[in-house]
């Protein structure tokens, strides 16, 4: 049991043994927050969690003999604004008289085990009821004849709640939402920092850092994408909370549309964070009888700092959220022809390349861009999802075939949800972009946007998708998506409800990836934004991998993966060594610094190997074996960021699998240095202080240490001074971008 309820308090205690979180029913019938923290045994006393005695003059409350009690300082789980509340609220309803207030009142509960889905939407999951308890919390409020239900899941592996709400209109009269969080939840203090993961195209998710202030600092996505200057995740941490100590939560939300993640200090210094959907512009008609389902919030806990959080949210998104399917099935190493060829191809040139791709013992050629209409630059075709005949004069049927026969399993790209002006879809289906009447519609890379809000667009797509998927039996989608939403409009619905507009365009995005992975369930996904710009829980639902960046120079993405691994598994990360020098940067860097990066992830190639000498040959093969070697602790273990590059020179990390009897580690320095000091050492974690290692480094050179000796002093990295009498036995490292690959495989031996 992991939930238990006191029904003569109305207290309500979720706990795994690593959590708890608690609420109760306060007298005025709505949630009030208790706690939420590492896991507590508790007497259960209200007033100890929560007091009401603190009203000033100027304190509005809701009794006129009972002035304590005020929701203005109280701490809540689902606020709502214009009685006593001045915070901001994760709910409103816009109602006929005009007024947005409403009072909902706890009416009933439910516990069910295990964890009902939710209808439409991408949301964590189990796959055995005994995996997670969930409680359903029904409110009601009269004057609108709504119901609210608050759903709480405790999962038994991980230290993560789930939240999301829905909302019922009961009544007879019509309702327009205005508002509905996911959720919300109030702490007793602000002595936080905040962490977001912010950037821009080429450069997502960098770690940003802020201490909270009173007021609401926030981030969000009107972009119609979770975007890639900011991603739907939030932590705070305590001030002095590092990688491996101190009390830290992560708030991320399963939605890939626009979303507002905010805290808010108030001027008790308590804080509040609300995450869901974005209110600005959102409107939600609601007929009697009608609901809507607001998405689902994932919360996390660490107490030892956001190495352990990121453990947790990387256990629930592997265990709970991509497809089991892809847990731990080895994802095929892929060779991406983008960066190789751009749009400029024909058959005989991909067939050259995907030949090279069996020489280099790679499993899947993916055809990227420009297979279609008559693409050969990004300002025609898409929408035209026929083969370029001019290019693939076989069709691509035989190109699949042919690539096949070579041993290689087929991939190929799509951008299903845009339509270039310059295409046949859009001649046909003018009403199909998204445009509004009377105004002019803006691009984006030569580009619109098809309305997914409207089903017979979706239910074209994918008889489209189908079609090429069984005509070519594609094991690999590589599903883009390189543009904005603007002048969002959907000539389907009616003027009153084109607030609904981005939800359901989300929602037709949903569906078709829904009914393409189930129709076709060995296909593995591959989500890209433009690179990273809608990496995102609730794409990870589907697309168990995504294009991390459309930056794939090593350095830079450094940076993003490092990012990017607080709130994500690695086995989501879609890396590839690119050319050199980088498309996008122009920074030269050797082969095996590029593979060392990639390694961190599902691993491919995305460059012309047609001009491989034969030792670079040897070393891609060495690389591909040394990937296919370890990538059950890729897909498995627990990553461990031991440097993070933002703080100077260096970047570390390692994977390591849970019982610390295997790991693999990279350390990476990103200029030379010179005369640096003697001896650098790399610290490592989540070993077995005395056990005994094998420690094999880059160059397959073995060492024994004792497990205490690797975490407390370190490995031995390479030296640059090699002192003037050459004591120093490691060899130097020399010159910018070198990195150094240790695996380390617990042994019997001495002890
Ligand atoms: C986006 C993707 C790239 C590539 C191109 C093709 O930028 O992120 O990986 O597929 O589109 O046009």
């Amino acid at each position: 049991m992991m939930i238990t309820i006191d029904d003569n308090r109305k207290q309500f205690h979720l706990t795994n043994g690593k959590i708890s979180y608690l609420f109760h029913v306060m007298k005025n019938g709505h949630l009030g927050h208790l706690y939420y923290g590492k896991a507590i045994k508790t007497v259960g006393h209200i007033a100890d969690f929560q007091r009401y005695d603190i009203p000033t003059p100027n304190t509005t409350h809701l009794e006129a003999n009972d002035p304590a009690f005020t929701m203005e300082t109280t701490r809540q789980e689902f606020p709502v604004f214009g009685a006593t509340d001045f915070r901001e609220p994760a709910l409103g309803i816009q109602q006929a008289n005009g007024s947005h207030i409403s009072n909902f009142v706890f009416d009933s509960y439910r516990v069910v085990k295990g964890k009902p889905m939710l209808e439409g939407l991408p949301a964590t999951y189990v796959t055995s009821e005994e995996e997670a308890e969930t409680v359903e919390i029904t409110l009601y409020d009269a004057v609108t004849d709504m119901k609210l239900l608050l759903s709480y899941t405790i999962f038994k592996d991980v230290a993560v709640i789930t939240r999301h709400a829905r909302v019922t209109n009961r009544g007879e009269a019509t309702l327009i939402l205005d508002r509905l969080l996911s959720g919300s939840i109030d702490f007793p203090h602000a002595d936080f920092d905040m962490l977001q993961l912010s950037g821009a195209w080429s450069r997502e998710r960098h770690l940003k850092e802020r201490k909270l202030e009173s007021g609401i600092q926030s981030i969000s996505s009107l972009r119609g994408s979770s975007s890639h200057s900011q991603n739907p995740f939030l932590a705070l941490k305590e001030p002095d909370a590092t990688e491996s100590t101190g009390d830290v939560y992560g708030f991320n939300l399963v939605y890939s549309s626009n979303f507002l993640a905010q805290v808010e200090v108030d001027h008790y210094e308590q804080t509040r964070v609300s995450m869901g959907i974005h209110p600005f512009g959102f409107q939600w008609k609601l007929e009697p009888g009608e609901s809507f389902q607001a998405p689902e919030v994932v919360m996390a806990f660490s107490p030892n700092g956001l190495n352990g959080l990121s453990k947790q949210l990387h256990d629930v998104y592997r265990n709970h959220l991509i497809n089991q399917k892809w847990l731990d099935a080895p994802r095929p190493v892929m060779l991406n022809n983008w960066e190789a060829t751009y749009h400029d191809f024909n058959e005989e040139i991909i067939l050259a390349i995907a030949k090279e791709a069996v020489d280099l013992d790679l499993d899947l050629f993916v055809l990227d861009d420009g297979w279609f209409g008559k693409r050969n630059s990004d300002t025609t075709s898409l929408g035209d999802w026929f083969v370029n005949k001019e290019k693939l004069p076989n069709g691509l049927g035989k190109l699949a075939q042919d690539i096949r026969d070579l041993g290689l399993d087929f991939g190929l790209w799509f951008e299903p949800e845009m339509v270039s002006p310059d295409s046949d879809l859009y001649r046909e289906h003018p009403d199909w972009v998204v445009k509004t009447p009377g105004r002019s519609a803006s691009y984006g890379r030569n580009q619109w946007v098809l309305d997914f809000s409207n089903k017979e667009v979706v239910a074209y797509l994918y008889e489209r998708m189908r079609a090429l998927i069984e005509e070519t039996q594609l094991s690999y989608i590589k599903w883009d998506m390189n543009r904005n939403i603007t002048e969002a409009y959907s000539s389907t619905l009616p003027a009153a409800q084109q607030g609904e507009f981005y939800h359901r365009y989300i929602l037709g995005v949903y569906q078709l990836y829904e009914n393409l992975t189930s129709k076709f369930p060995d296909v593995l996904f591959e989500s890209c934004a433009g690179g990273g710009g809608r990496f995102d829980p609730g794409m990870l639902y589907y697309a168990p991998q995504g294009w991390i960046s459309d930056n794939t120079d090593p350095v830079e993405r450094l940076h993003i993966q490092y990012g990017t691994s607080i709130a994500y598994p690695i086995s989501s990360f879609g890396t590839h060594v690119s050319a050199t020098p980088n498309h996008q940067t122009g920074r030269t860097t050797s082969l095996s610094f590029r593979a060392h990066v990639a390694l961190f992830g599902t691993f491919g190639y995305e460059l012309n190997p047609l001009g491989f000498s034969a030792e670079e040959k040897v070393e891609i093969r060495k690389q591909v074996a040394l990937y296919k070697q370890h990538q059950h602790l890729m897909l498995t273990g627990d990553f461990i960021r031991l440097k993070n590059p933002a703080d100077g020179n260096e970047a570390a990390w390692m994977m390591v699998n849970e019982t610390g009897e295997e790991a693999l580690v990279s350390h990476y320095r990103i200029l030379a240095e010179s005369n640096p000091g003697k001896m650098k050492f790399l610290r490592l974690k989540g070993l077995e202080s005395d056990a005994y290692y094998r420690c094999q480094d880059t160059e397959g050179v073995v060492r024994h240490y004792y497990g205490s000796e690797l975490m407390y002093r370190g490995i031995p990295l390479k030296g640059e001074f090699n002192g003037a009498n050459g004591e120093l036995s490691i060899p130097m490292q020399i010159g910018d971008f070198q990195s150094e690959i240790f695996y380390i495989s617990k042994e019997e031996g001495e002890v």
